[in-house]
């Protein structure tokens, strides 16, 4: 079938039942101005934008809800000269972990409920965070970032975590995505407020890619409301533990 030209906009839980935007359809964009934070940073060096990302038309890609295809971007190496590359670095080895992580969540999920009723769900969303952990495989070389010294750690923890969430049945799992996705969501939010704060023409490429998976994330965040994940027995509880793992994760992924 042929693709829909174009970016996608895609709507989430949110915006589907108050702007009764179905699938598909393409309405405004769900992200709504940030809030500003204080900021002590220097102003932005001046300086040629140093991205030369290109995006290409890699056909359609199936989404959620079977909204229009996405179009996937490849990348080329970017000049150094100019970048902030501490903060660069940091976002990008940090987001790389993250992706690596969520994929094992999805495995470690799929291994425990492919073959039940949400089994295709699971891998829909774990398709997507297929695609993001190569578009940041891809960024890493790009911009010269080594990953974090710690992939070995979230390999297995993410694994434990995604079949553990699982073997409490469907609607554990479908909270440990509400947990995680709501805190990556969170995290990329972050992120662009301080590319913003730093130069949003420099890192345009940049954050285009982390809006775009900020808003998948958020999807797959509300994929597991509508699955549920509140009726987990102890919700809250695991919620909180989940997404303090998560803070952490954050923390070390940054750094080391
Ligand atoms: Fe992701
Ligand atoms: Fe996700």
């Amino acid at each position: 079938m042929a693709a829909a030209a174009g970016p996608a906009v895609r709507c989430s839980l949110w915006q589907r039942r108050s702007l009764r935007c179905g699938p598909g359809t393409g309405s405004a964009p769900r992200s709504a101005p940030l809030p500003a934070r204080p900021s002590g940073r220097p102003a932005p060096r001046a300086g040629a934008c140093p991205s030369r990302h290109r995006c290409l038309s890699a056909g359609p890609r199936p989404v959620p809800g079977g909204g229009a295809p996405l179009r996937l971007c490849s990348t080329q190496a970017v000049p150094q000269a100019g970048i902030n590359k501490p903060v660069i670095d940091r976002i990008i080895r940090v987001d790389h972990a993250g992706e690596f992580g969520a994929n094992r969540i999805y495995a470690g999920q799929m291994a425990v409920l492919g073959r039940s009723s949400v089994g295709p769900v699971i891998q829909q969303m774990w398709n997507q965070e297929k695609d993001h952990l190569k578009k940041f495989n891809e960024l890493m070389v790009a911009y010269r970032v080594r990953p974090t010294v710690l992939l070995p750690f979230w390999n297995v923890a993410g694994f434990v975590l995604g079949a553990g969430s699982a073997l409490l049945g469907k609607k554990g799992a479908m909270a440990c995505t509400v947990a995680v996705e709501e805190s990556i969501s969170e995290h990329y939010n972050n992120q662009i407020r301080t590319l913003i704060e730093e130069d949003p023409e420099k890192y345009k490429e940049l954050l285009q890619v982390i809006k775009q998976f900020r808003d998948e994330e958020q999807e797959h965040h509300d994929i597991g409301l509508e699955h549920d994940a509140e009726a987990t027995p102890a919700y809250s509880v695991l919620k909180t533990a989940i997404q303090l793992g998560c803070k952490a994760a954050i923390f070390l992924s940054e750094r080391i």
